[in-house]
């Protein structure tokens, strides 16, 4: 059995699930969930610094926002689900780390049509260390990007555990050596990446990155990022751009809660510019770093 499958918990590893702490090993949803069937839930992703959840309000703001368009009930108010948040940090010992929160919308009988007497939503927390070693390289180095084919639903903006298209994507982008997939509409502009917003620097320094829609995800990183930018009064634009303009962009980057403005230096093996992380990049990170109390940014 895989280690981190073993019932014999790997170093205390704790997950939460309906009320319960377990050791991670022995944490189980019934056969008969609906995400397991059907893909019938939804997921945030924070990131945890010194035992603090990062953006945390905005977080459950787009959580309890992904719950309501699908017609899923919180499975607890806010202010409980931030006591679970907590004590799983303190549960799992882990200070500087990823939590991850699942609701589905509970078990009941397979059918395609929601049951008319709502199951009892499913809670899963888990939470895992961040390889910050590698994300540092990332940072310090830069990332390439691999363009594919967006080929996802029509509500993207929703945050549901249906990723497929952004695996296959992601795994694309892994063969032809990049760490990320940036994903093209059948316009060819970007939309963002699998798991990641897009945003590229123009020549006169102007930020651009896709404005909100049912494109793509409203990622919190991109929100808080837009405020220090804003605050700052960086030149920013939020409109589509194209492949051919990311090419010719000055600097590029991606955020997300696991990795804020990670510089690009490559579009499908061509190399951005000089090929180095650009300084707009580092700024922005910077500002956000210092906006979302991270340290070590
Ligand atoms: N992904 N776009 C997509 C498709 C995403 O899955 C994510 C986050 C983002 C960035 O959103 P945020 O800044 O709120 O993390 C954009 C998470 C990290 C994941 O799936 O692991």
């Amino acid at each position: 059995m895989k280690k981190w499958l073993s019932t014999r918990a790997p170093a205390g590893r704790i997950a939460y699930v309906n009320g319960r702490y377990l050791p991670h090993g022995q944490a189980a949803v019934h056969i008969e969930d609906r995400a397991l069937q059907l893909g019938d839930g939804i997921y945030e992703v924070t990131n945890v610094i010194g035992g603090k959840p990062i953006d945390e309000e905005p977080h459950l703001d787009r959580m309890e926002r992904s719950l309501r368009e699908l017609g899923i009930a919180m499975p607890m108010g806010r202010a409980a689900l931030k006591l679970v948040m907590r004590e799983m940090i303190a549960r799992n010992r882990i200070p500087d780390g990823l939590l991850y929160l699942q609701v589905t919308r509970g078990a009941s009988k397979r059918d395609h049509v929601p049951p008319k007497d709502a199951p009892r939503p499913t809670l899963i927390l888990t939470m895992r260390s961040q390889d910050l070693a590698a994300l540092a390289a990332r940072l310090d180095k830069g990332i390439g990007v691999s363009t594919q084919p967006d080929i996802r639903w029509g509500r993207c903006d929703i945050k549901t555990v249906q990723l497929l298209p952004n695996l296959l994507a992601k795994q694309a982008a892994k063969a032809a050596g990049a760490f990320e997939a940036w994903l093209v509409d059948d316009d060819g502009y970007v939309t963002e990446g699998s798991s990641t917003n897009a945003w590229i620097v123009d020549e006169g320094g102007t930020v651009i990155t896709r404005d909100l829609s049912n494109a793509i995800l409203p990622g919190v990183t991109r929100l808080i990022m837009l405020e220090a930018m804003a605050e700052a009064q960086m030149k920013v634009v939020e409109r589509k751009f194209t492949v051919a303009e990311a090419r010719k962009a000055r600097e590029a980057f991606i955020s997300s809660a696991t990795g804020a403005a990670v510089p690009v230096v490559s579009i499908d093996g061509q190399k951005l510019g000089d090929g180095v992380p650009g300084a707009l990049t580092r700024r922005i990170r910077d500002l956000y770093a210092a906006k979302a109390g991270l340290k070590n940014a």
